[in-house]
Parts: C-alpha cells; structure tokens; sequence
C-alpha cells in the first residue's frame, strides 16, 4: 500500500465513525456544496476530472453514513445551471460521472430503501442522462428511508420562478384564488415538496457562499465552511460538521 493510502487507512481507524447515539441532536436534513474538486485535482497535478472522480467518492461515503446515522433528507449540488459555462471536457466529465454513479450505486440505494429525487430542469441534460435519472426516481419512489435528493441543472431562483408559475397557472385556471397563494402552497410546488426545511448547510473549500442553492429551504439553516476540499472531506470531518450543529442554538426568530 503507498504511504499516503496507509495514513489514511491509519486516521481512518483512529476515528471510528459516529453512530446515532453519539450525538445529542442531529439534523434532519442537510445540504451539500460539494467544493474544491478543481483544487484537489491541481493540488495533485491531476486533471480536473480526476478532482471530481474522488469527489464522487466523498459522495458515496457521505450518503452512507447519512444513511447509516438516520438522517431524514440529504440534498447534495452536483450541477448548477452556471456549471454548464465550463469547458466542454469538464462538463463531458461530469455527464459521464452521472451514468456511472447512478450504475454503480443504484442497487445499493434501492435496497437500503434510499429514495432519490432530482431538483432542477432534467430536459435541458443529454437524453441518456434523462432517462437514467427518471429510472432510478421511478424505481425509488415508493421508498421509505433516506431522501436524497441531487441538484443537476439546478438554480434556486428558477426554482422559486418555477413555483410561482406553476401557482399563477392554478390561480388563471380557477383552481386556486390569488389569497391562498401561502408559504404553504408555494412550498408544495418546490421540488423539495413535503421535506423538511435544511437544519444544517455545509460548503467545504473555505468558500462561504450560498451560490444559489436551496434558497428557500435554506431560510433557518445554520451554516458551516470547512475549509477541507470536498475529495479530502471525511467521515471524521462530517461528524464534526454534525457534532458541532449540536452545538448550535437555534433561535428561530425567537427570543429564548
Ligand atoms: C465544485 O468543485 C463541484 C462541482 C461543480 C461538481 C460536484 C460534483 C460531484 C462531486 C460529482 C457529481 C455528482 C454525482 C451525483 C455524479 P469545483 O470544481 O468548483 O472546485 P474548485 O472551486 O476547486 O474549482
């Protein structure tokens, strides 16, 4: 085993993974900004599509451990509708990395009774992808565990833009009168639909920026930037981030 391969092997078994009865409160959803990809890789001397390769794989274990510690809802952006103004190798790269994470870990999922769904505009993705993604919410629709819900070619203001469409097409065909478009009817035309609101937003890479992502959700959120990249974050690193969430008061507008 390389050296590196063995350090990491040796922290790993430093630090056993947290179970649910570690912590004193958790989440019930949380959201990720998977970033510093392009970062690693040219930390590393490797092409961009290297940095993403490992970040999928910080991804797979993510989801486990969510899984694993009960979490209700884990929404993670793989792809924002400004991800497609990259070269077109890199926005290749991550297509392909589409296709080969859903082949690889659909079963899996599925089995743990995981349910995904996509947030964003699927019809603007290649038409392979699209199938592959409407397959793999159709198989997991009726699941009860774990949702997971992926960003591609996602926006949060084309998703509120899209809410408030969808509530004036009720309102123009009569099923709806103008005074019951509530925060109630409006959350229902999200694609996060009946989830709960995010407890707990995570950005890695030291970036401290929404970028966009779940900004209705996001409304009560507490926020944290690790300054670790997204290919280097680890289960260690994600129960810390869980750890200190505990940690935090939350107010909601409330004086306590
Ligand atoms: C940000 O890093 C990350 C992205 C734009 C893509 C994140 C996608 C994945 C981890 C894999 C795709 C997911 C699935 C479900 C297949 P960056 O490239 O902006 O990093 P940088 O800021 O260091 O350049």
């Amino acid at each position: 085993m390389p050296v590196k391969g063995l350090f990491r092997a040796l922290r790993s078994h430093q630090a056993p993974a947290m179970t649910r009865e570690d912590f004193t409160r958790l989440p019930r959803h949380v959201a990720l900004i998977m970033d510093g990809n392009g970062r690693w890789a040219k930390k590393h001397k490797l092409g961009v599509a290297m940095g993403h390769r490992r970040g999928v794989e910080t991804l797979r274990n993510v989801i486990r451990h969510t899984d694993d510690l009960g979490i209700e809802a884990l929404t993670v952006y793989a792809f924002s509708t400004e991800n497609w103004k990259r070269s077109p190798e890199e926005v290749g790269a991550l297509m392909q990395l589409i296709l080969d994470f859903f082949a690889s870990e659909i079963d899996e999922l599925d089995e743990k009774g995981v349910r995904i769904t996509i947030l964003g505009d699927k019809s603007a993705m290649p038409i392979r992808q699209q199938e592959v993604l409407v397959e793999a919410e159709t198989r997991t629709g009726d699941n009860q565990g774990l949702r997971l819900n992926i960003a591609l070619n996602y926006g949060g203001r084309a998703e509120l833009t899209r809410a408030a469409q969808l509530l004036a097409q009720k309102v123009q065909s009569g099923e709806m009168a103008p005074e019951d478009i509530t925060e109630e009817a409006l959350e229902k035309c999200l694609y996060t639909a009946g989830q709960p609101d995010v407890d707990l937003m995570i950005r890695t890479s030291g970036e401290m920026r929404l970028s966009n992502f779940l900004l209705w959700q996001c409304a009560y959120a507490e926020f944290l930037f690790p300054t670790v990249l997204w290919p280097d974050f680890s289960i260690a690193d994600y129960d810390a981030a869980l750890t200190a969430f505990g940690g935090r008061e939350r107010r909601f507008g409330k004086r306590l």
